[in-house]
């Protein structure tokens, strides 16, 4: 049976300890990738994959992430005045987005609970849950082939990704059986920031999810896990569990980027700009001769 159109669920409620001072008044989804906030690419991966209701949930400092999305009439008609087209469209851009809804976490509790307050707003529609410090390069396709696994396997799909032994403790790490598609596995269950040694696999969920509506029921009922946080993994292993149901997981091999994480952010910046048309041409050579002094 179709299903009703998938809404986008956003959360950027969390305290962003790994980036204090920067985020002490500001939420870290809002921290500037280049020229745009970090939460902005995550609404457009959104919309590209075709989703135009999205749901950010916010915690406090919340006005910042609304003002983003709201129009600036003051700012917006002085640039008119001044005649700075391209500046306009980039200021309207982010205001005609989507269609851009708000909820409040009152308390940072865990992802799960983030995502639990989506309810009344999501309802009986599958969700995408797009984390907003978590950036998926736009050359890569990643929600757009997970909505498509949702339809076809009628079952709850996550992105994975390879991550180095080192790095698994900061992780959801899944264990997996194959399918009949390299990219595609089994998810046969999950453990929330495992050690190197406890590690099932060294495939970490990342932070995209395309869930049922039934996920709601069951982070209603879901105990504080691991850190005392309400833990998305922990309604996510009940899934797996579901043999009506099922988790797999799309095996990620393209670009991402962490901003939530100083050094990752760092990188995401240099990689993104030196990629682009407007400063790739003139940052490129400076940082090989940068580098070349290290
Ligand atoms: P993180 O664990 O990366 O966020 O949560 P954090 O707790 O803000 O980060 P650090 O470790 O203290 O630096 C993953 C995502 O879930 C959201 C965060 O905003 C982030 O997008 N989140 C987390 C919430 O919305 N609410 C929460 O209670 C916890």
């Amino acid at each position: 049976m179709p299903h009703k159109p998938f809404k986008a669920v956003i959360p950027a409620a969390g305290l962003g300890t790994r980036f204090l001072p920067a985020t002490k008044a500001m939420p870290k989804e809002m921290l500037p990738v280049v020229d745009k906030p970090a939460i902005q690419y995550v609404v457009e991966e959104a919309v590209d994959a075709g989703i135009q209701d999205i749901l950010i949930i916010i915690g406090r400092n919340k006005n910042n992430i609304a003002n983003h999305f709201d129009s600036v009439p003051e700012l917006e008609s002085t640039l008119e005045r001044k005649g700075d087209h391209d500046r306009l469209a980039e200021v309207k851009h982010a205001s005609d987005l989507a269609d851009i809804h708000m909820v409040r976490q009152g308390e940072p509790l865990g992802l799960g609970h983030a995502v639990w307050r989506a309810k009344g707003h999501v309802d009986d529609h599958p969700l995408a849950v797009l984390l907003g410090d978590d950036l998926i390069d736009e050359r890569d396709d990643l929600l757009k082939t997970m909505l498509a696994e949702y339809d076809k396997r009628e079952a709850t799909v996550v992105a994975l990704m390879e991550v180095d032994p080192a790095q698994i403790h900061l992780y959801g790490v899944a264990s997996v059986e194959p399918t009949d598609d390299p990219d595609v596995v089994r998810v046969t269950g999950m453990v929330e920031k495992p050690n190197a040694a406890d590690a099932p696999s060294n495939l970490a969920v990342i932070g995209r999810y395309v869930l049922p509506p039934e996920v709601f029921e069951i982070l209603e009922r879901t105990k504080p896990g691991k850190g005392g946080e309400i833990q998305l993994t922990d309604a996510l292993q009940e899934l797996a569990h579901d043999p009506a149901r099922g988790v797999y997981g799309v095996v990620f091999r393209g670009r991402r980027y962490d901003t939530g994480d100083k050094l990752d952010y760092i990188k995401a910046i240099v990689q993104l700009a030196a990629d682009r048309e407007d400063l790739g041409p003139e940052l490129r050579p400076w940082f090989k001769e940068f580098a070349a002094t290290l």
